[in-house]
């Protein structure tokens, strides 16, 4: 998952404002019928025909009148990007998506989330990101999981990073490098009608992640120190302040996840003894973490993001037993988490050797659950590498039969200026064989009563 396309060069890293709520809000952009002005302070400036925003500090200072609209100053954003496909139809992005009972609700209709994976996103150009959304909203998704995180511990010269760590210090990226190619995603996903469910950290390595915080915070402690040490939770308190305060807002937030995939282990894979094998390290991380996303943003549903592994004491095959830090079962009891999510990976979970009927199970497992506490629960990443179609079938018609909330395939593959998107040997391509499966079961989902 290292494969990144070429972004921004531009560096400038500016110190976030305390800043009345409108800034940085949306002030203009085909579809918006929101306010229009800025606060004091600040002043509205396009970043692309679908969004523009409250940005502090580049106003003409001096003057007290606006300029003509002729002129340019050079805190001006370059002209919008163009793309080759027509403008798309003006996005239905407004009211916040809702749980009710087992299923997700839009302004008191059903939302189906049929969707996919894009990590990458961020890290392109507008011109790319609007390609992969474009692709997606073709085959009928409606939802998209992405990265919210990128920690460095040197400045990055492509793409975006929205924290830069030196000496235990973070810096929150405001830049045109940092969150505000956060924006451009945002953007682009409110034009093509598509939701976003957005990740906070992650487990693994890339992209920063659990290990830069405790490298930087707690020196020599292991990975699941990230889940317990205080000055490791109140860095991550501050990340998500800066990042989810300021899409609090946002309509074209699904929801905000905690992590992708905590697990116990660190970077040998085995647990230090500290962190609770059978569950409730993370699960105490979870309550703490997400009553505090709830804290600042009432409007956004928040989940784990956790692979859904489970506790049982006589577990039929590995996954189901006490052994990476997850209990599925008591993590989505958390009254602050409003959906459960889970993973499917037979391949690489020693199950390869039944991996197509392991998932049909693990699949009604989890719905299982779902119906046992009354809570949406959705499959956000699976995957296979051999026989895909017919895998994949067999396991969006068990979605369909158990009830299971929804899904999202690992992961979404678009041809970009630069060549392909990132392939880790799961992308799926406009062009290819699962394509058009998995248009005709997102219709078939939506369907669904
Ligand atoms: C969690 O992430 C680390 C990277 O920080 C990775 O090395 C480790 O394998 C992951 N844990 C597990 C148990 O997969
Ligand atoms: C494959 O998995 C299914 C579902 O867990 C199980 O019922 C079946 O016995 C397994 N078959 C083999 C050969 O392991």
């Amino acid at each position: 998952m290292y494969t990144i396309t070429a972004g921004l060069v531009a560096l400038s890293v500016i110190s976030l404002t305390a800043a009345q709520q409108v800034v940085y809000g949306q002030c203009g952009g085909i579809g918006w019928t929101g306010p229009k002005t800025c606060v004091a302070g600040s002043v509205c400036t396009v970043s692309n025909p679908y969004y523009s925003q409250c940005l502090p500090g580049s106003a003409p200072p001096a003057s007290s009148t606006k300029p003509p609209t002729t002129s340019k100053t050079s805190a001006q954003p370059p002209p919008p990007t163009t793309s080759n496909t027509p403008p798309p139809p003006p996005p239905s992005s407004s009211g916040f998506v809702k749980t009710s009972g087992q299923r997700f609700t839009l302004n008191g209709a059903k939302y189906t989330v049929a969707g996919t994976n894009a990590y990458w996103l961020a890290q392109n150009s507008n011109a790319d990101i609007d390609k992969a959304f474009a692709d997606i909203a073709a085959a009928g998704l409606t939802t998209v999981r992405t990265w919210g995180f990128n920690d460095v511990t040197s400045p990055q010269s492509f793409g975006a990073y929205y924290q830069l760590w030196s000496n235990g210090a973070a810096t929150f990226n405001t830049g045109a490098n940092g969150i505000q190619r956060f924006d451009a995603v945002v953007a682009s996903a409110k034009a093509h009608g598509i939701r976003l469910i957005v990740s906070l950290t992650n487990n693994w390595s890339d992209y920063g992640g659990m290990d830069v915080y405790v490298a930087q915070l707690n020196p020599g402690g292991t990975h699941d120190t990230f889940y317990t040490n205080a000055k490791t939770i109140a860095a991550f308190k501050t990340y998500i302040k800066n990042f989810v305060g300021r899409y609090a807002n946002e309509p074209t937030i699904f929801g905000w996840e905690l992590a992708n995939e905590p697990r116990c282990g660190g970077s040998n894979g085995t647990p230090s003894s500290a962190c609770d094998v059978a569950g409730s390290t993370i699960n105490t991380w979870a309550k703490t973490i997400s009553a505090y996303i709830k804290s600042i943003d009432a409007n956004h549903l928040v989940g784990l993001g956790d692979e859904g592994w489970f506790q049982l004491s006589s577990p039929p095959t590995y996954p189901y037993q006490a052994n990476v830090g997850i209990d599925f079962t008591k993590n989505l009891a958390i009254s602050t988490l409003d959906f459960g999510t889970f993973h499917s990976y037979p391949e690489s979970w020693g199950q390869g050797n039944n991996e197509t009927l392991w998932g049909v199970d693990w699949i009604n497992s989890h719905a299982a659950q779902q119906k046992a506490q009354n809570k949406p629960v959705l499959m956000e990443e699976f995957g296979v590498t051999v026989n895909q179609p017919s895998t994949y079938t067999l396991w969006w018609n068990t979605v369909l039969s158990s009830g299971l909330a929804g899904d999202l395939i690992w992961q979404a593959g678009s041809q970009l200026s630069g060549g392909a998107s990132p392939n880790d040997g799961y992308a799926v391509y406009p062009t290819g064989p699962v394509y058009p499966i998995q248009k005709s079961m997102a219709a078939s989902l939506k369907a669904r009563a």
